[in-house]
């Protein structure tokens, strides 16, 4: 019985996955808009930087490193884009309003403002020393408050705009071995849901939150992440990372308090919906055996977590993630 209805709640979902399609009413919708997207020189967020600029839309492009951000903005250039690069770390309140005054300045307002740096820590949590966790936290969870703090007081004084933080699965599907991770993706849902709450009890009904849960996709977050798992991070059935670029600017358009990417994400979304318990211990054990009994060993590595790494300026991510995380590090810029 229990299957069946497993099956009746994801196969209707799995429809949602093909509903995020960009087309011509998005291209109108996007150009001339101002958008801020932290977490902009790899990964899902330079893939939004570049579809943005593609559509017309004005970008102010943030992240750690300059040179990253330098090389999205040519591309972004060459494909007709107007870009403004703001080298930012967004775990700092002060350099999150550098990047909200600099893009006011150039471009007078801001109509979306994407929350996307992130980063990971893989391994048993006591394993995992104490300030990778806080630095964790510090990223994806007060990095996103301070977005989130900032974008709302310049819509509230605009009466419009869109804010779009992006979460995980996670949010919904806490995972073994990826705790702190899965805490503060978790909260980053949870903010989005209050906030949404607030704007609707002050009747501004131009502003909205969107939470993006992807599954997992193959960018350069798992040759950036930290792991102490002692093997190399382990890719469950990776989407592609377009697929999840494509549904962060949809949703910026088209603003839903939540929405999972792919059939995957859906999945899982429902299932932990009506089967908490069942479905976290079979993500555990899944994660278990290709996290921490199988895969080729690593080093333990902090990753990107307090400085940047200097491999992989782009959307995809390496085949082979996480071997050597250490190599080619580089300070912040
Ligand atoms: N890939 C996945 O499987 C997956 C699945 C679900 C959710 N996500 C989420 O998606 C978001 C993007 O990740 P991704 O997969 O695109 O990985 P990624 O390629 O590692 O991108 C992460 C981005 O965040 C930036 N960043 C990291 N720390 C920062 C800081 N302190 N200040 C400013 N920028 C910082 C990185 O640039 P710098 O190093 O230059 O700062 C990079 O541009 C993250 O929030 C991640 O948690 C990823």
């Amino acid at each position: 019985m229990k299957p069946l209805l497993l099956l009746c709640l994801i196969l209707p979902l799995a429809g949602c996955a093909s509903l995020n399609r960009l087309g011509p009413d998005e291209r109108e919708q996007a150009a001339g808009r101002v958008y801020v997207v932290t977490g902009a020189s790899s990964g899902f967020g330079r893939g939004v930087a570049l579809r943005l600029a593609g559509l017309g839309a004005r970008v102010a492009v943030a992240a750690r490193r300059r040179e990253g951000l330098q090389s999205v903005a040519a591309e972004m250039r060459r494909a007709g884009g107007e870009v403004l690069v703001v080298p930012t770390d967004v775990a700092h309140a002060d350099q999150m309003q550098h990047l909200a005054q600099a893009t006011l300045q150039r471009f007078g307002r801001i109509d979306v403002w994407v929350n996307n740096a992130g980063v990971g820590a893989i391994g048993r949590f006591e394993e995992i020393p104490l300030e990778d966790h806080a630095r964790l936290v510090d990223v994806n969870l007060k990095g996103v408050i301070y977005g989130s703090h900032i974008a709302l007081r310049q819509f509230r004084a605009q009466g419009q705009g869109t804010l779009v933080n992006i979460g995980s699965v996670e949010s919904e599907v806490p995972l073994a071995y990826q705790a702190s991770y899965a805490a503060s993706k978790a909260a980053v849902l949870s903010l989005g849901r209050a906030l949404n709450e607030e704007i609707r009890l002050s009747g501004q009904h131009g502003i909205s939150v969107a939470t993006v849960l992807p599954w997992v996709a193959a960018t350069p977050f798992f040759s950036h992440t930290a792991n102490y798992s002692g093997r190399a991070p382990s890719m469950i059935a990776p989407d592609d990372p377009w697929q999840v670029v494509e549904a962060i600017v949809w949703v910026s358009l088209h603003p839903r308090e939540e929405l999972p990417v792919g059939w995957k994400a859906w999945g899982a979304y429902a299932a932990h919906r009506v089967f908490p318990d069942l479905s976290e211990r079979i993500a555990a054990d899944v994660e278990h055996r290709a996290q921490m009994v199988s895969g080729p060993p690593a080093p333990s590595t902090s990753g990107n977590l307090h400085r940047p790494l200097t491999q992989a300026w782009t959307v995809e991510g390496n085949a082979q993630p996480g071997t050597a995380p250490d190599a080619g590090r580089k300070a912040a810029e």
